[in-house]
């Protein structure tokens, strides 16, 4: 599934624009987030890198209306992003339930935006079957690797049909080949995915090989160390990772994380 140009500039000019203005936020008297600036255009992909603890899930529980700022703003399109709901949210940890098929699983959050089960089933099963993943349909997930539990609990967030996405660390807990090859994967549905994205990951080429821009996150409290465009082409294969040009921005993002000087 390559990426299809003409799908792109029509996202872009639908998709909602994010933002993050000024935001702080205290929690059990510890400052977590101290005066985050972020902005996310329409129908950008921007990845969100910074050290553990810094506050990258606290920043994207802000972005799907989870939690509020302290002081600071944090719209889409310019409206106040309050109570979940408006946003597809991928946690941290999966939350695939055990007791439920991979299908079910699927269709869990179509039912819970109000489709009846017939129609959600039907839809999940569709999505399974555009996605790779319908052999798998009828399994539990404790009978799936973990990268085919990724694979299902980013298909559960994407059917939501919302036209935000915030993933964090979808691909955190694999082995770096299943890593290579979800991302490919990303990277090839994204289309289907028509959104403003935004991805909390540790692994900075990863952010590069699929982010329009990349945001470094300072120590906690956070603030924005970084904001770094990412020009690559487009469509992005892996052998991108190879070229001086990865390599450059590669050692902006580590001297921003502060780990090369
Ligand atoms: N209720 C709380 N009281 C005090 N501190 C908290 C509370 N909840 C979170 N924190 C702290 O806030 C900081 C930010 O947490 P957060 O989960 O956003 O970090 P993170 O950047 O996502 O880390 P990781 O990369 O490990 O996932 C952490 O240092 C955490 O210990
Ligand atoms: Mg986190």
């Amino acid at each position: 599934m390559p990426e299809d140009p003409i799908r792109r500039k029509l996202v872009i000019q639908y998709a909602p624009k994010l933002t993050a203005c000024g935001v702080h936020l205290a929690k059990g008297g510890v400052r977590i987030l101290d005066g985050v600036d972020l902005e996310v255009e329409s129908g950008q992909f921007v990845a969100v890198i910074g050290p553990s603890g810094a506050g990258k899930s606290t920043l994207l529980s802000l972005l799907a209306g989870l939690e509020s700022p302290d002081a600071g703003l944090v719209e889409k399109d310019g409206v106040p992003l309050v109570g979940p709901g408006a946003v597809a949210y991928m946690p941290q940890s999966d939350l695939l339930l055990p007791w439920r098929s991979v299908v079910a699983n699927v269709s869990l959050g179509l039912e819970a935006t109000g489709a009846s089960k017939r129609e959600a089933r039907e839809k999940a099963m569709r999505a399974l079957e555009r996605f790779g993943l319908e052999e798998f349909a009828r399994v539990s997930p404790w009978a799936l690797s973990g990268g085919m539990r990724s694979r299902v609990a980013l298909l559960r967030t994407a059917l939501l049909g919302r036209d935000v996405l915030l993933l964090d660390e979808p691909f955190g807990a694999l082995d770096a080949l299943t890593r290579r090859e979800l991302q490919e994967w990303l990277i090839g549905v994204r289309d289907e995915l028509a959104a403003t994205i935004v991805l909390v990951t540790h692994d900075v080429d990863e952010a590069l090989l699929l982010a329009d821009r990349v945001v470094v996150l300072s120590r906690r409290p956070a603030r924005v160390a970084l904001s770094l465009p990412v020009e690559l082409e487009r469509p992005r294969k892996m052998a991108v990772e190879t070229t001086e040009e990865f390599a450059q921005l590669k050692g902006r993002l580590l001297e921003a994380l502060g780990i090369v000087h």
